[in-house]
């Protein structure tokens, strides 16, 4: 497996793979892989004839207050998991490597960032589309991966693609939970064992709220179901709890309708988020 620290090296590589007409996945991560970011590279590496997977926890996208510098890293592992995964080349750029001292350009999608993570994150979007930007650029993939974990990320990565005309498909893959429902993420690194048996309750909400909206119910009244049986069974505090349009992430009220239900919520320093569909989804 290649290990690519430049953006000029990881280019030249791409370009050789697509001389030779060989389909390039990508799969973007902030590394300290788990099961889900495993999941999105299994399904690059059925998919297309060579996968990179990059590894930058990039500054632009936490906040001031934000977990940046105690995010968990661990390359060697990454580059250990990656390899036995069949993955071809890790991009693992520095922060200087991505952002030099005259760096500043930055994507914004509009109205997609607007509201959920965007409203509570301020500017965590374009931190997101401008990296995710770069990293395209750098490994000039056909298809890049990403998880359903981060629904609006995805949402927000398709309009980028589509609105600036990057020649590559966007697959989205289902999340993947721990037994528990539990959805993986590297943020869990922060719990502790019952840390992690409340946080497995927010899945059960969304499932709770799920049936709910099926059923017909009001949202205002599936939100507060979902809302109350966090508060009951767990120490999280909710950020928000809503239901939302697939497509434009506009708040859904009619009852029934398909929607992303989603929550963000905080135990202490850790703040865990997560969705469920209802109805249509996303296409992968
Ligand atoms: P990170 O949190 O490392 O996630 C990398 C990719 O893995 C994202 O597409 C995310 O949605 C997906 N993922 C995370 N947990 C998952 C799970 N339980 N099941 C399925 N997929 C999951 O998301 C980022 O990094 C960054 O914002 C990035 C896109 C790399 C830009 O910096």
């Amino acid at each position: 497996m290649l290990l690519a620290p430049t953006i000029r090296r990881m280019q030249e590589v791409s370009r050789s793979w697509q001389k030779k007409g060989l389909a390039i996945g990508l799969v973007p991560t902030m590394g300290y892989l788990h099961e889900g970011h495993l999941s999105l590279i299994k399904k690059a590496v059925q998919s297309c004839d060579r996968v990179i997977v990059s590894v930058f926890v990039n500054p632009l996208q936490f906040g001031p207050s934000e977990d940046f510098e105690s995010y968990p890293r661990d390359l060697k592992k990454d580059r250990s998991l990656c390899r036995r995964a069949g993955v071809d080349a890790l991009f693992v750029p520095s922060a200087r490597e991505m952002y030099p001292a005259s760096f500043q350009t930055s994507i914004e999608v509009e109205k997609l960032s607007r509201g959920l993570e965007g409203a509570v994150r301020p500017g965590h979007f374009r931190g997101v589309a401008t990296v995710v930007a770069k990293l395209l650029n750098a490994c000039l993939p056909n298809v890049a991966f990403f998880g359903q974990k981060d629904y609006q990320q995805a949402v927000v990565i398709r309009q980028m693609v589509a609105d600036l005309n990057f020649p590559v498909k966007i697959v989205v893959c289902p999340t993947v939970r721990e037994p528990s429902g539990l959805a993986a993420s590297s943020r869990n690194s922060y719990l502790g064992e019952s840390e992690r048996k409340e946080a497995s309750m927010l899945y059960r909400a969304l499932q709770l709220g799920a049936e709910k909206w099926k059923a017909k119910m009001p949202a205002e009244e599936v939100i507060r179901i979902v809302k109350d049986y966090i508060a009951k069974h767990s120490g999280f505090e909710i950020e928000y709890v809503e239901t939302s349009d697939p497509k434009t992430l506009l708040p859904v009220r009619e009852a029934g309708r398909p929607a992303v239900l989603s929550l963000a919520a905080r135990l202490g320093k850790v703040r865990l988020i997560d969705n469920i569909l209802v109805g249509a989804g996303l296409k992968t």
